[in-house]
């Protein structure tokens, strides 16, 4: 047996002292909460519902399922997402409660209140109010991490306008498709951001996008001043961020909407065609946001909260916009890099700030283990982590390798680690351990969240036995799941709710296998053409189009590949319009590609491998055999039968890797 295989079978179970305090205690008080689901569906999303928001019009209607697969929940309930996240938490008497600890890239802490950032999300949102931003408009958010951007999403919620987050290391051409897709009337963007000791520039990025045509429906342009860096603004169009909120009231009305009004839009890649606009409401939204803070991380009115991610990705929509918030807590904001200035960033936040519990990415941790590998006076255990209680991996299956030096070396031995999965399109966490309740098998995201229904089936939709892999469903509509996708319903329906289920199970995109003794799921990888480079979700036919429009290339194909760093790299076939390359030359093209795959979408996109080929294997009816290209890409042999090839000579000239 393997050391990693020897691993895999130990079990951790929470200590007597976490079970006793949790929200969840013990595995009885989760079967309990299952069971509640089980009995009574709706009545348990309700319950939770009804306790954990401050609705301005109680519902009265849970589940709507009449237009199946476009569900419904709470529909006729009315609320405001900003009001739940801010007011509350003033009226409840902790306006002096430190929301926000930003640390800035150089390492400047900035403390705002829940009432200061009550009052800076009240100011921009009159300010967008009297630009005649209203209910239902989409606002596009390019920003860097900040509190601004917080305050952008929070204003935007409370005047009912859709904010579609576009992530700010997206390229102008990503930036103007998704603000084109959106019908987005206004922008708010900054000058610059500061990464890892240097400034880089975004507005000029944001110009570019509106120049390139297709983004007429913006009226307004919002720049928040970070870096100071010469910008050229545009009369009529740009204003500063700290012009327009200046003699702006410190109150502003929020405007109440229905549970299903859209709160926000965010592009993800999907296997086929341009990333499609993931539509979540905002009543059942929110609940699971606050459900999976209470749940997952049992936050309690004394903790420091810290979700690493950006807010440009789902993760930090649901754990640092809107989830920590509601529940009142206070958190960590990170404008900077886990590298700088050196690889002991993270802990050296968690030791300054007393940080309780750590939510980051497998592809962050086992960046972070080769640099303490490296460098002993960046490794964990030189700083004292001693306030952290509890620790989450999310966006990647995490190895259990990393998973024990997680636990061991950040986490003292003591903090159960709860790895969450979960996508874009449910919102919040799907199938994850409770932190006080579950017993932990390192690379097993083990149960699912009380209510959710989680199982694994074949190619009919018939569950498969457990230790039997299959393809992961829910069974069940729940409250924060995606409404729609963004002007495509039948899309939607095609991605999530395919015929080959009957229209009944949501199929996640990814594999899963559960343990035959303990039921717990693992998930074993996307089964589309969808890859998760670091954690980033790209799909292949992005990377594609992007390569095909590059004037030298007649035709590419991309796979992904396992890498020990970031779980899974790009590899591209390429097949150029003259001969094919060798030597120098071939080197400079592959520069090339790379940059402009950058350019297109951004660097996250940029293959890591490149190989030419005179074609790329075909079958006779000329159809791609991916299959082959991904045991190229993994240096394997090809043992199995080519004799469908059209060309199978071509196997040998793109096994070659030359970058
Ligand atoms: O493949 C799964 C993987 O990330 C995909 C969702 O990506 P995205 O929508 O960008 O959201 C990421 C953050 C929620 C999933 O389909 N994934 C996410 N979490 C895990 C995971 N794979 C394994 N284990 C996880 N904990």
């Amino acid at each position: 047996m393997s050391n990693e295989q020897q691993t895999q079978t130990r079990i951790y179970k929470p200590s007597e002292e976490m079970v006793k305090n949790a929200a969840v205690s013990g595995m009885e008080a989760y079967l309990a909460l299952c069971k509640e689901a089980e009995d009574d569906y709706e009545g348990f999303w309700a319950r939770n519902a009804r306790e954990l928001i401050e609705w301005k019009k109680p519902f009265t209607q849970v589940l709507d399922e009449s237009n199946a697969p476009f569900f419904k929940w709470f529909a006729d309930g009315q609320l405001n997402v900003s009001y739940n996240c801010l007011d509350r938490n003033v009226n409840n008497g902790l306006g002096d409660k430190v929301a926000i600890i930003f640390e800035a890239d150089n390492g400047e802490v900035t403390r705002v209140t829940y009432k200061d950032l009550l009052a800076r999300v009240s100011r921009f949102a009159n300010a967008l109010r009297g630009m005649g931003v209203k209910k239902g408009d989409r606002v596009v958010i390019y920003l860097p991490m900040s509190i601004e951007g917080v305050v952008a999403m929070q204003a935007c919620a409370r005047i009912g306008a859709t904010h579609s987050i576009v992530f700010g290391g997206f390229s102008a051409q990503a930036l103007r498709d998704r603000i084109n897709d959106a019908g987005a009337v206004a922008l708010i963007t900054s000058d610059g951001q500061h990464r890892g000791g240097k400034a880089l520039p975004l507005k000029p990025i944001a110009d570019e996008a509106l120049s390139l045509g297709g983004c007429e429906s913006i009226r307004n342009v919002i720049v928040v001043k970070r870096t100071g860096a010469q910008t050229a603004m545009e009369a009529g169009r740009d204003q500063w961020f700290h012009d327009v909120c200046a003699n702006q009231s410190d109150t502003c009305e929020p405007e109440w909407v229905d549970a299903e009004h859209p709160l926000f839009l965010l592009y993800t890649s999907g296997s086929t065609g341009k990333p499609k606009g993931v539509q979540h409401s905002t009543g059942g939204y929110l609940l699971h946001a606050i459900m999976s803070m209470k749940y997952t991380f049992d936050i309690k009115p004394d903790d420091v909260f810290w979700c690493t991610a950006d807010i440009g990705w789902v993760t930090g929509h649901t754990f640092i916009t809107y989830g920590p918030l509601a529940c009142g807590t206070t958190e960590i904001v990170f404008e900077g890099v886990p590298t700088y200035p050196d690889a002991g960033r993270f802990w050296k936040m968690i030791q300054d700030h007393k940080v309780t519990v750590f939510y980051t990415a497998p592809t962050a941790i086992r960046s972070l283990i080769k640099a303490a590998d490296n460098n002993p006076d960046v490794h964990p255990k030189k700083y004292d982590l001693s306030s952290l209680r509890i620790l989450g991996s999310v966006g990647e299956p995490i190895n259990p390798a990393a998973w024990e030096w997680y636990h061991e070396n950040v986490g003292g031995g003591r903090c159960p680690i709860v790895d969450t999965f979960w996508q874009t399109e449910t919102g919040a966490h799907m199938i994850t351990p409770m932190p006080g309740a579950t017993p932990l098998v390192p690379g097993s995201c083990t149960l699912p969240f009380p209510g959710i229904q989680c199982a694994v089936v074949d190619e009919t939709g018939t569950e498969v036995p457990n230790g039997q892999g299959g393809i992961l469903v829910v069974k069940r509509p729940w409250p924060s799941m995606i409404r729609t996708i963004w002007g495509d319903p039948e899309r939607f329906k095609k991605s999530y709710y395919p015929d080959d289920f009957k229209g009944k199970l949501y199929l996640a995109g990814d594999g899963a296998i559960r343990d035959k003794d303990t039921g717990y799921f693992t998930i074993t990888g996307r089964i589309d053409d969808v890859l998760n480079v670091s954690g980033h979700r790209m799909g292949t036919m992005e990377i594609e189009s992007a390569l095909v429009a590059h004037e030298k290339v007649a035709e590419a194909a991309v796979v992904g590949r396992p890498d020990d760093l970031t779980g899974e790299a790009i590899v591209a076939f390429v097949v150029l319009k003259g001969a094919r390359p060798s030597g120098e030359e071939a080197k400079a093209i592959i520069k090339e590609l790379q940059n402009w795959v950058g350019h297109e979408i951004g660097p996250i996109a940029k293959p890591k491998d490149i190989r030419f080929g005179e074609n790329l294997p075909k079958t006779r009816s000329g159809k791609i055999m991916r299959r082959l290209l991904r045991q190229l890409a993994k240096g394997e042999e090809i043992t199995q039968d080519t004799s469908t090839l059209e060309n199978p000579a071509i196997l040998d000239q793109l096994g070659q890797p030359l970058s």
